[in-house]
């Protein structure tokens, strides 16, 4: 499963990516407004930290206007991955950009129905927001187990890459469903190596070691 990292920040980006845990960024207008950045200098600045796909979001709603935003976005860098909404207007702009090999992303996917339609016109990325829906007292989880089963009943090439990752749990349920991809927030990320036992049990290793009076180096 591949982990992208949903998030403008540079400093935490560049942390995960050096232990190995950044395969790909997705970013959104909402992420690009709290980051107070523009928006072209932080892509370009996102891209150079990794070699995977790096979403930036058109903001255009007529096809025609997506399409000439991606391909602005596509000349900051070669990872960019241009984010379309999952309406008629950014389906048909997807289905272009899949004839001129641009990858996409599809994004605000909240059923199985609209994942199918990406997957129709050829989208790289559908980003089914697992959270959104759980704030609503729907299932996310359920959404991406059905998006599975259809992508493998007719052999999508699509990937799943779950959105909207609120907490560990949400990552753990995600893989165990088989989601391509997960992009989940830099602390999200950093939480899945806790454990009380791992810090309770590394504790416990150290004091018996110090009593021994050795050293490694
Ligand atoms: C995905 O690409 C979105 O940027 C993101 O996951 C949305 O998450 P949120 O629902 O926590 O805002």
């Amino acid at each position: 499963m591949k982990f992208f990292i949903d998030s403008a920040d540079l400093d935490a980006i560049a942390e995960l990516a050096d232990i190995g845990l950044v395969d790909g960024v997705t970013t959104n207008p909402s992420i690009i407004a709290k980051s107070g950045r523009d928006f072209k200098e932080v892509i370009a600045e996102i891209c150079k930290l990794t070699p995977g796909h790096v979403s930036a979001e058109v903001i255009a709603t007529k096809a025609e206007d997506m399409l000439a935003e991606g391909r602005e976005l596509r000349k900051i860098a070669d990872n960019v991955c241009v984010k379309l909404p999952l309406t008629m207007e950014g389906l048909k702009a997807c289905n272009q950009m899949t004839k001129e090999e641009i990858p996409t992303n599809v994004t605000l996917c909240f059923s199985p129905n609209q994942a199918l339609l990406a997957a129709k016109v050829g989208a790289t990325y559908i980003s089914p927001f697992i959270g959104r829906l759980d704030d609503i007292t729907l299932d996310g989880l359920e959404l991406i187990e059905d998006i599975r089963t259809i992508y493998d009943n007719y052999g999508f090439e699509t990937e799943i890459l779950a959105a909207s990752i609120r907490n560990v749990n949400h990552v753990k349920d995600c893989a165990l469903v088989g989601a391509d991809v997960i992009t989940a927030p830099p602390a999200v990320v950093k939480s899945l190596a806790n454990h009380i036992l791992t810090d309770k049990g590394l504790e416990g290793f150290m004091k018996d070691w110090n009593a021994t009076g050795q050293s490694i180096l």
